[in-house]
């Protein structure tokens, strides 16, 4: 069974003025679209087509020499995950676990907010800025090109891509703009709470 595809969680112009319908048209339509359809053209004929993505990235991310499908399947995973980590009116401050666990590792969420984004701004060149889930704590991370937290054994809990596709229209250069825009307007901590809550047992 060849991958899919997901359609967005919300419409093309919901996360306007923050990220915009022309944005998502090219981002999704095209940019995701073309790490799946990549990812299925390279497992065709291999094992790999009926694996599920999850574990097709756990086991390339251990091969150099599958380095071509681990960039597309993690990429093509990642994006998903990044629809999945905004909602229309979203951002700001979240409440109940996610806020109790940013301030039992962060000492605060002004704390969390600046170091989430000197992650995103300060990642060199092409990558993304993560909050995971790891050993009993919820830390920032960034990682360059298609690199991925469940490569390293975390969980992931919230995603920002801060490839320039994710931004250039709507911010230019600006990235560290984009990422104020995705803490303050974009950031849907509903889905961050479902992730801790299905891993809980791991931060008590
Ligand atoms: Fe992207």
């Amino acid at each position: 069974m060849a991958f899919e595809l997901p359609p967005l969680p919300f419409s093309r112009n919901a996360l306007e003025p923050f990220m915009s319908e022309r944005t998502l048209d090219f981002h999704h339509g095209k940019h995701h679209k073309a790490y799946i359809d990549t990812t299925n053209k390279l497992i065709r004929g291999t094992p790999y087509e009926k694996w599920s993505l999850e574990d097709i990235i756990r086991t390339t991310a251990k091969d150099t020499s599958k380095k071509q499908i681990f960039d597309a399947a993690a990429q093509a995973w990642n994006h998903t995950f990044f629809w999945q980590s905004m909602m229309p009116h979203g951002g700001g401050q979240p409440t109940g676990d996610v806020l109790q666990a940013i301030n039992k590792c962060f000492g605060g969420f002004k704390k969390f907010r600046e170091e989430f984004k000197s992650a995103c701004v300060s990642q060199f060149g092409s990558g993304w800025g993560w909050l995971v889930l790891e050993e009993h704590e919820i830390k920032v991370l960034k990682t360059p090109n298609a690199m991925n937290p469940m490569a390293k054994g975390q969980v992931a809990l919230l995603a920002c891509d801060v490839w320039e596709h994710a931004y250039y229209l709507d911010y230019q250069n600006r990235r560290a703009e984009f990422v104020d825009a995705f803490l303050d307007h974009l950031v849907n901590w509903n889905h961050v709470t479902t992730h801790l809550k299905a891993h809980a047992e791991q931060i008590a």
